[in-house]
């Protein structure tokens, strides 16, 4: 039985949770593999929006086994809120289930990372402050919580006793802030536990017995590849392997299980957060026009975010390393009305002409396009390729060509029934 992995090509929010949600309707199970509650994933369904931060996307049918996976890093707190938000929408939550082995993002690591991010000053990252970069350091370090510490009462103690007293020095030496205190913490924790201590699994063997037995199976990838802490724009990247690569690593499976990877990319891109965006329209009415009609402010933080051309280079460099066999382009309809669109396709660095993401993205690196001319018409009702503006059609054959890929979907609306399936035959086969 296939499985597919979806990952984002961008800087993230190119509509992961919007496609997670249209392939779970085949799948057995949907499980996330990396991140934590820095996502935002949102699923419109008629006058219903659900932005899911650390559940998968599969949850909204109810025959799906979602698994929050080992690689991933849960704040109980947030997620207790989420499961509770969806039963609040008659969203039924008793097929999620959280690996023994993710690890447990606590206040501190949220406390941590402002104040790293305020130490910072001028070179800080942007993070969402929901603390995963310092639950990811816990981990490497040694002194991570588990979530299976959560079962064991006496092991938790003694964890986050060691935890809070060094968090404590630092936070009050090097930080100069307010000590935080252990009793109220183990407290409201030990709380938490109870809450979700009826979905803790050994999500490995899970996940191999679902393989075992031909389960449909679909990996969420949680930010993008240009985030990824290995091969994004470090380092303002997120702090998980958000790529293909991390599939394996956060769930426990050989690569060989693996064999659809379907890469979705905005038509345009965005990033919230700092760093490098080669491509981004700065202080201009485009950029402006962009953000509106595509709504680009941050699921997860609100902020706006910043808006530019395609970067054609960053997607072949992503598309690379994702080893990426179908591409889905969301958000085309964003670009309806405008009169020209740009797309990148070289970048002048240092005074020469290259074709490569350099390892190191400098502020004066410039973007060569190639201008498109736009088309008048709202595409958002069309559901068949050929219905197609001329004009749109040729910037989406120009895609296909640059990046030697066939496109697979084109989403155009927020909306679950707003796609264009442009590759039939291959849909039918990921999707039966
Ligand atoms: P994710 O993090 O990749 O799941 O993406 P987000 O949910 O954070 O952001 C994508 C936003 O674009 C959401 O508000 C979606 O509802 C919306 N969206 C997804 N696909 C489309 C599309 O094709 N067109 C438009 N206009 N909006 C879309
Ligand atoms: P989804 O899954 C967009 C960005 C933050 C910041 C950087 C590091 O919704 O696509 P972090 O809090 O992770 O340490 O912040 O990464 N970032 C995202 N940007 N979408 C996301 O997730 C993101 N997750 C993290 O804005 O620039
Ligand atoms: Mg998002």
């Amino acid at each position: 039985m296939p499985s597919n992995v979806i990952v984002g090509l961008q800087w993230g929010d190119e509509g992961k949770g919007k496609i997670t949600d249209l392939f779970s309707k085949n799948s057995d199970y949907v499980i996330r593999y990396q991140g934590g509650n820095n996502s935002g994933h949102s699923i419109h369904i008629k006058n219903n929006y659900f932005i899911l931060h650390l559940i998968p996307s599969g949850v909204i049918y109810p025959y799906v086994k979602c698994i929050i996976g080992p690689g991933v890093v849960i704040d109980p707190k947030y997620l207790i809120q989420e499961i509770k938000n969806l039963k609040l929408m008659d969203i039924n939550t008793s097929k999620v289930f959280i690996s023994k082995r993710a690890h447990i993002t606590m206040p501190y690591h949220r406390l941590l990372d402002q104040y790293q991010e305020e130490f910072l000053e001028d070179q800080s990252i942007g993070t969402t402050h929901r603390g995963i970069g310092p639950t990811y350091e816990d981990k490497i370090a040694r002194i991570g919580i588990q979530v299976l510490d959560f079962l064991n009462p006496k092991n938790f103690y003694k964890k986050l006793k060691f935890n809070i007293d060094l968090k404590n020095k630092i936070i009050t030496k090097i930080y100069k802030k307010t000590a935080i205190s252990f009793d109220t913490i183990y407290q409201e924790y030990i709380e938490y536990a109870k809450y979700i201590s009826d979905r803790i699994i050994d999500a490995v063997y899970d996940i191999h017995n679902a393989f075992k037995n031909k389960k449909k199976i679909l990996f969420e990838g949680a930010q993008a590849m240009l985030l990824d802490i290995n091969y994004g724009t470090y380092p303002y990247v997120s702090t998980s392997s958000a790529s293909t690569g991390g599939v394996c690593v956060g769930s426990g499976i050989p690569p060989s299980f693996l064999t659809n990877f379907i890469g979705i990319a905005k038509a345009y891109c965005t990033r919230v957060g700092y760093g490098p965006f080669p491509t981004e329209i700065v202080e201009n009415e485009v950029g402006n026009l962009i953000r509106k009609k595509g709504n680009e402010y941050g699921t997860t933080t609100k902020r706006p975010r910043r808006c530019g051309w395609l970067d054609l280079i960053a997607l072949k460099y992503s598309c690379m390393i994702n080893g990426i066999n179908y591409l889905i382009i969301t958000k085309l309809d964003v670009l309806s009305q405008l009169k020209i669109i740009k797309i990148c396709v070289k970048y002048r660095f240092y005074g020469k002409i290259i074709q490569y993401f350099p390892a190191k993205i400098e502020k004066d690196i410039e973007c060569i396009y190639i201008d498109f001319p736009g088309w008048e018409e709202d595409i958002s009702h069309i559901c068949e390729y050929e219905d197609l503006p001329k004009n749109c059609k040729k910037y989406v054959k120009f895609i296909e060509e640059y990046l030697k890929l066939k496109i697979l979907l084109i989403s155009v609306g927020s909306e679950r029934n707003q796609n264009i399936i442009k590759n039939k035959s291959s849909f039918l086969k990921i999707f039966s």
